[in-house]
């Protein structure tokens, strides 16, 4: 019962009388134009891959990566067996065995840089990353990334001899990354996705800060990175336990805008629609349903009070992107010294990891990957017009150059006060309309339908 109508009950109750405006049924649905927007569900193609993320390979993956003692980012870079050098040999020939079965489509790369002493980072050390790229058949240049941090530590963040497992921060998120790449390597798809494990995170984002600038710089059309940053456990402290469910940040206003930028999004109450917004109520569409059996919790903040990840390092380029992390964080199993006080044990091990969980997860990225790399790009230069007053809203875009690829557009609506798109208007195949739907009371977006049914992110207006 909603909460007007449970009121004029107990008022009717109470009194036999009551104000009549509490009797009104409150409206959940805001009258307008268009349909209720039903979330896309994933295709057989799409939900074969997903039910083939395994809970067993996340497991092995975890405790290989656990296995080489420390994985700090100063620790030894040659050694066979011991240190950071041998994590990444052997993430690489793991993805390099993916890739031979993609057709030629799978390359994997290993880019390295000297990274230069920092304030809190005191010696010149090689950073390496390493990529699995699944490059796009039909729009090579646009990609979408997914990312873990292979690198760990202990309490001390210069400490790089101690043993530091790094199970959940974040060998979940680079068995992510590598499960996806294992899955997908045999598969199409029509944009780029990049699987990737990068390495100084935890002294400086360095290893992500790299990749973000080289895309920038080689004008990758990057439309979406997923950053899978302590996404391995289920249970927090004091008992707490969600199995279903993660936590994605999404971040407000880009750390790239200009400061007038910022103003102008703002003068529109567009705080709320950021592109990493869009990427998130994508996402939250997306990955929710049957398959992935997980409830998405999106959170409107770059990320935990003082905290900090590599989707950081995206956003800083100007591309969207999103942080998942597990629902309740156990604050002793990460960045600990391996040690037992009064019974307690501290430490990053694979024996708090919750697999089910995480290759749940996995599939909640799985789902948010592909259907991007199948749909539509996210139209570009969408502009609201605002040269009269009417209470119509005209929008125009740019015909996308892969328009042979696209079915129709839509508008896409909401109340200004909640959080996910839902109300659909569909109007064909077209780069400009105008809607009766006044500007002033609504936010709405317009986004692309594909030939073969995937639609895309939505894109945001700005005034002309
Ligand atoms: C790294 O390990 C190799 C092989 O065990 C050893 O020869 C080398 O001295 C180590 N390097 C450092 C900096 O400890
Ligand atoms: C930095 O180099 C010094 C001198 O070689 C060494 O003692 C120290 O352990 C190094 N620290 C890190 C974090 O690499
Ligand atoms: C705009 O809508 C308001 C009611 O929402 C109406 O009173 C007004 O006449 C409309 N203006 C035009 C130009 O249609
Ligand atoms: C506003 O939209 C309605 C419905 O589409 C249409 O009848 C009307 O002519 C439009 N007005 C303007 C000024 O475009
Ligand atoms: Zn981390």
């Amino acid at each position: 019962m909603r909460i007007a109508q449970r009121l004029a009950a107990l008022c009717l109750l109470a009194t036999g009388a009551c104000a009549q405006s509490l009797m009104e049924p409150l409206t959940i649905w805001p009258p307008g134009p268009g349909d209720v927007l039903v979330a896309q569900q994933p295709d057989n193609e799409l939900s074969s891959m997903l039910n083939q993320i395994d809970p067993k390979r996340i497991q092995a993956i975890i405790e290989k990566l656990v296995s080489f003692g420390t994985r700090h980012t100063a620790s030894n870079q040659t050694d066979p067996v011991r240190g950071i050098g041998a994590a990444r040999d052997w993430i690489a020939s793991q993805m390099r065995t993916f890739a031979a079965a993609s057709n030629g489509r799978m390359t994997v790369t290993v880019p390295s840089f000297i990274q230069q002493p920092t304030n809190s980072f005191p010696n010149a050390t090689l950073i390496s990353n390493i990529i699995a790229t699944l490059t796009g058949s039909k729009e090579p240049n646009r990609v979408y990334v997914v990312s873990g941090h292979y690198d760990s530590r202990v309490t001390s963040i210069l400490n790089n001899i101690d043993d530091a497992p790094g199970a959940d921060d974040d060998g979940s998120g680079v068995a992510i990354s590598m499960e996806l790449a294992r899955i997908m390597a045999t598969h199409q798809p029509a944009a780029t996705i990049m699987f990737a494990a990068v390495a100084g995170e935890e002294q400086g984002l360095f290893g992500s800060d790299f990749m973000a600038k080289t895309l920038k710089q080689q004008g990758a059309d990057v439309q979406g990175m997923l950053d899978n940053d302590i996404v391995g456990a289920s249970k927090g402290d004091a008992g707490s336990n969600d199995p279903f469910s993660i936590r994605m940040f999404v971040s407000g206003l880009p750390p790239s805008n200009t400061a007038s930028q910022n103003n102008a999004l703002a003068s529109i109450g567009g705080e709320n629609d950021s592109p990493a917004h869009q990427l998130g109520r994508f996402v939250a569409e997306v990955s929710q349903n049957s398959v992935t059996q997980m409830n998405v919790r999106t959170i409107f903040r770059p990320d935990r009070f003082l905290r900090g990840g590599d989707h950081e390092s995206f956003l800083d380029q100007g591309f969207p992107a999103v942080r998942f992390t597990e629902p309740h964080e156990n604050f002793a199993h990460q960045h600990q010294d391996v040690r037992i006080v009064n019974g307690v044990q501290f430490g990053d091990l694979a024996e708090f990891c919750d697999f089910d969980f995480n290759a749940r997860v996995g599939k909640v990225n799985g789902a948010a990957l592909w259907s991007l790399a199948q749909a539509p790009g996210t139209p570009k230069n969408l502009i609201i017009d605002t040269s009269v007053l009417t209470n119509n809203s005209t929008l125009t875009w740019d015909v996308d150059p892969h328009q042979d690829e696209i079915a129709s557009y839509e508008v896409v609506w909401r109340e200004t006060d909640q959080a996910q798109w839902n109300r659909v208007i569909s109007i064909g195949l077209v780069n400009k309309v105008t809607v009766d739907l006044s500007k002033d009371n609504v936010q709405m977006g317009v986004r692309a339908v594909g030939k073969n049914g995937f639609k895309s992110p939505a894109a945001f207006p700005m005034p002309s």
